[in-house]
């Protein structure tokens, strides 16, 4: 195996970090490699918010479902889909440009996370940690008040690194499916009931597979966290669709 995709392999979310300090020059590292990502029309369609002010990880950690271990990382970004900057960047030139739509946003996005998956990446090579928190995309009044989100502006994925400690190494990395269970060739292909147990099939510990995923519908699906982000998300949509 190469050293890319070893490291591919090797990285895992970091959730508990080490006092150590991410030095100026690994974090402008990360960032350089976060603008290096692919980008649609090389536009770079996104404002990464570089968080250091320790009263605003303390309140992203508790706007983020309440997750601590925000507050105590070294060093904290946000990814925003920013459709806002490109509106001044025609008007500037004299142009008029239309409301920003759905499309707009959602191109804004892939751009956001594609750059944030570069900075993860660049971080696991200089062996720092990093753990994605997608309630980022929750309670949208009090992380635009909190970060000044002007319109037209998705905070599309937020990232926290740090020194990884020695727990966090030896953790074990969570199993995957098989490439058989997620690659269809050329066509999508519904999976019948007998595929999808035999999917899960050893990811269901000592449950059945019924149990196993009543107890996952109820804390992932079925949660106030995803209600909310779904919630927030018809707030921020909706000025893309005026
Ligand atoms: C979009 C996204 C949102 C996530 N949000 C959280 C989060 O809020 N809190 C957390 O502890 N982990 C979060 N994770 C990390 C996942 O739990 C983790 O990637 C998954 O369990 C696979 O483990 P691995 O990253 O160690 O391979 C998130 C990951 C992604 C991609």
């Amino acid at each position: 195996m190469n050293e890319i995709l070893k490291s591919l392999h090797d990285r895992k979310s970091v959730r508990v970090f080490t006092e150590e300090p991410i030095s100026d020059a690994d974090k402008t590292q990360i960032l350089e490699a976060a603008l290096a990502a692919p980008s649609a029309g090389c536009q770079l369609l996104y404002t990464i918010l570089d968080i250091t002010d320790q009263a605003k990880k303390d309140q992203l950690a508790d706007l983020c479902d309440h997750q601590p271990f925000i507050a105590k990382a070294p060093m904290v970004l946000i990814f925003c889909a920013d459709c806002q900057k490109w509106l001044s960047f025609y008007q500037e030139a004299g142009l008029t440009p239309r409301t920003p739509g759905s499309g707009d946003l959602l191109l804004a996005v892939e751009d956001a996370v594609i750059a944030a998956q570069n900075a993860v990446t660049a971080a696991q090579s200089l062996a720092i940690g990093s753990c994605y928190i997608g309630d980022i995309m929750e309670n949208v009044e009090g992380i635009r008040s909190l970060l000044a989100l002007p319109s037209y502006v998705y905070p599309a994925a937020m990232l926290v690194f740090g020194h990884p400690t020695a727990s966090q190494l030896e953790r074990k990395k969570p199993e995957r499916f098989a490439l058989s269970d997620l690659v269809c060739e050329n066509a999508y292909q519904k999976k019948s009931g007998e595929e999808i147990r035999r999917m899960f099939n050893g990811h269901t510990g000592a449950k059945t597979y019924d149990d196993w995923m009543e107890a996952f519908w109820k804390r992932k699906y079925e949660s106030d966290f995803s209600r909310e982000m779904s919630r927030s998300m018809d707030v921020y949509l909706k000025e893309f669709q005026e």
